[in-house]
């Protein structure tokens, strides 16, 4: 039996289309994906492949038409209470302060409220708020919206990280910082992580693997490659590094097919 946190197996995603019940649109086909305890793998395809579908599978959101999901060798029936999971877009509760957000995860699971409190102060410091968890999301700038999220997700200790684009809209030097400090945290305490980003560079700062998916409908991994560059990294840093620029362009060949792929499909469902 697989042991990997995550273990996909023949995935398929069909959709039922709103407008037209009785056409279907089939995202993902055959997906094995696998990712180990301990290991960071990054998803990267074009725009409509089908990796938040991916993701949304792993974290037990949604159920495939087709094939399995093992999780630590467990079929994955419901949510996946050992995931924690970073939106593509804000998820922070405009009610709530940012402490209160950080904090809201604990109290769903009966923690009580003066722990809660110390465990979520002491995370928005691991992501540098120290001070600022009385903060609503609105006064807040996009780069702290998106540490409180991260320290709302890591709070909660999960086992299996799910990322979905998480930093795609943030400024370049934000979001260098961020990737900085989510490898420096990862390294801490390795967990699994599953990273979703359409951004190449990014997806090999940051990983030990990276999966290419092919343009949809019924995409699917058409390829894998290990990310042999040392650790620690700087994310800056080793996209001057002759490897990285050796993996990208040999990544980049697989993956620019399949980009043009998918922006004449987007120009042919806008036509
Ligand atoms: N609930 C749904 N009902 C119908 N179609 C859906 C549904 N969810 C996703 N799709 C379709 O499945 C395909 C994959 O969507 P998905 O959001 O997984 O892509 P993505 O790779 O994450 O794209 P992006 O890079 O733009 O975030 C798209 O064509 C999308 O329109
Ligand atoms: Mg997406």
């Amino acid at each position: 039996m697989s042991s990997a946190a995550i273990d996909l197996q023949g995935v398929a995603c069909t959709f039922v289309s709103k407008d037209a019940p009785g056409q279907r649109y089939t995202a993902v086909e055959g997906v094995d994906l696998q990712v180990q305890a301990g290991e960071f793998v990054s998803v990267v395809g074009p725009t409509g492949c089908g990796k938040s579908t991916l993701l949304n599978v792993a974290a037990g959101l949604l159920e495939p038409s087709k094939g399995s999901a093992r999780i630590f060798g467990e079929p994955l029936t419901g949510i996946n209470t050992r995931a924690g999971y970073m939106f593509q877009s804000e998820s922070l509760m405009p009610w709530r302060t940012g402490i209160q957000n950080v904090m809201a995860g604990l109290q769903f699971r009966g923690v009580p409220e003066r722990q809660a409190r110390e465990q979520a102060d002491d995370w928005l410091r691991r992501v540098g708020l120290g001070g600022f968890g009385d903060r609503y999301p609105h006064q807040m700038s996009g780069g702290m919206r998106k540490r409180t999220s991260l320290a709302q997700t890591l709070v909660l200790d999960p086992d299996i990280i799910l990322m979905d684009e998480p930093f795609s809209a943030l400024d370049i030097q934000t979001r260098q910082l961020m990737e900085n400090e989510v490898l420096q945290l990862w390294a801490e305490k390795k967990k699994a992580v599953l990273f979703i980003t359409h951004d190449l560079d990014e997806a090999i700062a940051m990983s030990d693997r990276v999966v290419v998916m092919s343009a949809g409908p019924a995409s699917r991994p058409i390829g894998d490659f290990a990310i042999d560059i040392p650790r620690p990294r700087d994310v800056a840093e080793v996209k001057t590094t002759p490897r990285f620029l050796e993996l990208h362009a040999a990544i980049w060949a697989v993956l620019r097919d399949e980009v043009l792929k998918g922006y004449q499909q987007q120009l042919r469902k806008v036509a």
